[in-house]
């Protein structure tokens, strides 16, 4: 059975990678680096092709190519972006922006594999955020198009049971390329990492190994749900 992963050279993409690998499973990986690629590809043995998330048809290819054998049986979509600005700055088109990247080519890639998921009872894992749960300052364009990530988790959960199953991880912030925008200086950090009951930044790898468990035969009776990976934040008050 081979998992394909959206977003494999990012930091939550590459960890759930390693862990796949490292559990003997078979991989098809994609992202826009093609060196990057290359090299988690052969560090990890999986095939791989380069893909643009924005381009469906470089998205069809990939669920084709990662479907070769017949045996697709678990897609993790770990693209996404932080955008960053208050509702007063932004405009229709930087919703749009942040929804297509984040939102509607989520859809795009469920739809695409939804027959061999279907056909293999399959598993696929989105990522949502914190901010969907809790309302944060200039976090408007990425909580509403998080937001629909989540409607979606639950909606495709509906259409696809029994066959396949989908559910969604929220991550509070984490030490990887997208978040280095927040993460710029050790007060900065140390500020954040002071905002969780667990009082750290969190690593990739916490991420990746929900994600692994949630493509597991292990979550087989869990579907349509989000779940929280955020060292506490959003359920849990420390102080006052
Ligand atoms: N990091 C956080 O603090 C945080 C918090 C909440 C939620 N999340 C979510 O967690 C998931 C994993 O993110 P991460 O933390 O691993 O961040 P990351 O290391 O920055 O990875 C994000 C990935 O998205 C890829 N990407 C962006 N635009 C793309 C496009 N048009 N086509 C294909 N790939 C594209 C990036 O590829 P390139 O390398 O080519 O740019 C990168 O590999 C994302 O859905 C993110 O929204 C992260």
């Amino acid at each position: 059975m081979t998992t394909l992963i959206f977003g494999a050279t990012g930091g939550v993409g590459s960890a759930l990678a390693r862990r796949l690998c490292e559990a003997g499973e078979s991989l098809f990986l994609t992202g826009r680096d093609e060196e990057a690629l290359s090299t988690l590809a052969e560090e990890t043995g999986a095939r791989s092709t380069t893909c643009d998330v924005l381009d469906t048809g470089e998205i069809e290819a990939a669920v084709e190519a990662a479907n070769a054998d017949g045996d697709l049986s678990g897609l993790v979509f770990a693209v996404g972006s932080i955008d960053l600005a208050p509702l007063r700055k932004t405009d229709r088109d930087s919703f749009h922006k942040v929804f297509d990247l984040n939102a509607a080519s989520a859809a795009e890639a469920l739809r695409l594999a939804e027959k061999p998921l279907k056909e293999n009872r399959g598993a696929a894992v989105l990522f949502s955020t914190v901010a969907v749960q809790q309302g944060f300052m200039s976090h408007a364009l990425i909580s509403a198009a998080k937001g629909a990530v989540e409607g979606l988790t639950r909606a495709v959960a509906a259409e696809w049971a029994p066959k396949a199953r989908i559910n969604a991880i929220a991550p509070s912030v984490l030490d990887t390329g997208i978040a280095q925008k927040v993460l710029t200086s050790e007060k900065m950090r140390e500020g954040l990492a002071q905002m969780h009951p667990i009082q750290r930044i969190g690593e990739a790898d916490d991420v990746a190994a929900m994600a692994q468990f949630l493509l597991s035969r292990d979550s087989g009776w869990i579907t349509g749900h989000v779940f929280p990976v955020d060292g506490g934040r959003k359920s849990v008050r420390t102080r006052g």
